[in-house]
């Protein structure tokens, strides 16, 4: 089976709406490869200019959203909310929720599971820490991270990308290499067929992400179980468009 490349950038807690309008012409008027799926995910109070801007050639998506539809949770937003604003994506479990927002694998589990219900689709992260790493317990933390999962999404996965972003590859500029993301990659895929089933195991995209750049991009997208990236700080820069075109 082919899995559509999908690459997404995670511009989190930056830019202003003068980055965001030349950030998103930038994406416009370059020459994306065209089998690529491209989702920007931009703070909330942009969703509505970007998508206006993206004028369709860009998949949208929040960065997060609330587990249900409506009701005293200052602050946030629901996916029905997201929906009637035309957004149709949104990044959940991000390591930067579980960590400074303290966002448990079971309430990243829910939110997954109501943004499904909603009709959205879900960038949903998984990933270890560096002391999870040495510790020898990487594949022990992301299957425990995808098993929550698992029991949310059900049959949905059709509408989910899942993201492995090992927590020390993030913004440190020590992206794990080709054959360390590889290995995390296939191992989960052969958990899903298990745990799953063979069917989403093969079809699901696994994204990687942490410190991947235009350098590093075309080597990472090579690998047979890499399907796309989830970029953070260079997703801001030019040098998106080339991570975009990792296969060309
Ligand atoms: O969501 C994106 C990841 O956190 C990666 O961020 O590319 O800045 O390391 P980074």
């Amino acid at each position: 089976m082919t899995r559509k490349f999908v690459v997404g950038g995670n511009w989190k807690m930056n830019g202003d709406q003068g980055q965001a309008k030349q950030i998103i012409e930038t994406l416009k008027s370059a020459q994306l490869d065209p089998n690529v799926e491209v989702v920007i995910g931009v703070p909330a109070i942009h969703l509505f200019l970007a998508k206006e801007l993206a004028a369709g050639k860009l998949g949208i998506a929040a960065q997060n959203c609330w587990k249900v539809a409506k009701g005293a949770f200052t602050g946030e937003i629901s996916p029905a909310m997201l929906k009637d604003a035309g957004i149709e994506w949104v990044i959940l479990g991000h390591s930067e929720r579980r960590t400074i927002f303290k966002e448990s694998d079971e309430l990243v589990a829910e939110k997954v599971s109501h943004a499904l219900d909603e009709g959205l689709k879900v960038i949903a992260c998984i990933g270890e820490t560096l002391e999870e790493r040495e510790a020898g317990k990487t594949e022990e933390v992301v299957f425990r991270q995808t098993k929550a999962l698992v029991a949310a999404i059900g049959s949905r996965w059709s509408q989910v990308v899942l993201a492995y972003e090992p927590v020390w590859a993030i913004g440190t500029g020590k992206t794990a290499s080709p054959q360390q993301a590889q290995d995390v990659h296939a191992s989960l895929r052969n958990w899903l067929s298990s745990n799953a089933s063979p069917d989403v195991a093969e079809s699901v995209r696994i994204q990687y992400g942490g410190s991947v750049t235009a350098t590093n991009a075309k080597e990472l997208a090579a690998c047979p179980d890499i399907d796309g990236f989830l970029v953070g700080g260079a997703s801001l820069k030019p040098e998106f468009v080339d991570i975009v075109n990792a296969n060309l």
